[in-house]
């Protein structure tokens, strides 16, 4: 089987030569950046916006890629083409930029070349959610808290990851297939693992607001769709009483749609199938 292609600071190389140091700073501290654009039907779904996150991101953390977005795009696209071979007619890819500080000097441990820069492609596991679609998803409510921005700004998509693992390793003891949906250090819902949350309530489409969550690309493709539809959209402060009053709720990113469930089924403890949503793949396009 033909090796995935990646991109390795300034080359394209098979996976198995694409090879980063373990004095890494992105390895040994989590000191980096990324950004996921999906593709739908193999055309990558806005990846000037996921792009641009990207240097949002790197501007916050001060890393310097040595790149710009247009060159991080052609880039991406690069990738995506490299790989186009492995993709079956009915998948489809993420395409990560992962950008990490760079490798630590041997003496002080600091960081003295450029930016560790890659991208590379990952078929998206269709089976793992396809049940979510009909069934909908369990979510649990962690009591570990998302990290306010005080601390570390949510905006921002960094790889250290820790926060969210926490919280998705205890809502897996609680059920294997939950979601764990983080309430902020208020008690207000923020976002789950990987998904904007919305709620609707009273017909109007309710989302937690910017403060303590990532700025989701498909959450802002979500609102666009909301404006056609001439559906009224609030970002305000939802606690878990709204959550549990809410006639529905779903979590959106761009491989799926996560939770999507009613508040009847709710109160006999089940989910409801539900099939599409305004934010389908179909949208995607
Ligand atoms: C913590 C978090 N929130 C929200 C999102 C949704 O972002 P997007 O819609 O840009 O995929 C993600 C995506 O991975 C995420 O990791």
């Amino acid at each position: 089987m033909q090796e995935r292609i990646v991109y390795l600071n300034g080359a394209f190389v098979p996976e198995s030569e694409a090879k980063v140091s373990v004095l890494d700073s992105g390895f040994n501290a989590g000191d980096g950046v990324y950004d996921v654009t999906r593709t739908f039907r193999h055309k990558p779904f806005r990846m000037r916006e996921h792009t641009e996150r990207l240097f949002r991101s790197l501007r916050y953390t001060r890393i310097d890629c040595g790149m710009s977005v247009e060159e991080m795009e052609k880039t991406t696209l690069e990738v995506l083409e490299r790989n186009r071979p492995l993709l079956g007619a009915n998948d489809d890819c993420a395409l990560w930029q992962v950008v990490s500080r760079g490798v630590r000097s041997a003496v002080g441990n600091r960081v003295a070349g450029g930016a560790t820069v890659t991208v590379y492609s990952v078929i998206v596991n269709f089976p793992e959610f396809a049940s979510f679609y009909v069934e909908g998803a369990p979510l649990v409510i962690p009591s570990t808290r998302r990290i306010p921005p005080e601390c570390l700004e949510s905006k921002a998509k960094i790889t250290n990851k820790m926060n969210h693992n926490m919280a998705s390793f205890e809502a897996k003891q609680a059920d294997p297939r939950a979601i764990p949906l983080m309430l902020d250090i208020h008690g207000n819902l923020s976002e789950t693992s990987a998904h904007n949350f919305f709620l609707v309530i009273d017909g109007k489409l309710c989302t937690p607001s910017d403060r303590n969550v990532l700025g989701g690309i498909t959450k802002a493709a979500i609102f666009e769709l909301a404006k056609e539809l001439r559906v009224e959209v609030i970002e305000g402060d939802y606690t878990p009483f709204d959550l549990y009053n809410a006639e529905e709720a779903s979590g959106e990113h761009q491989p799926h749609i996560c939770a999507d469930q009613d508040r009847q089924r709710r109160e006999d403890r089940q989910w409801r199938p539900r099939t599409r949503h305004a934010s389908s793949d179909r949208r995607m396009e």
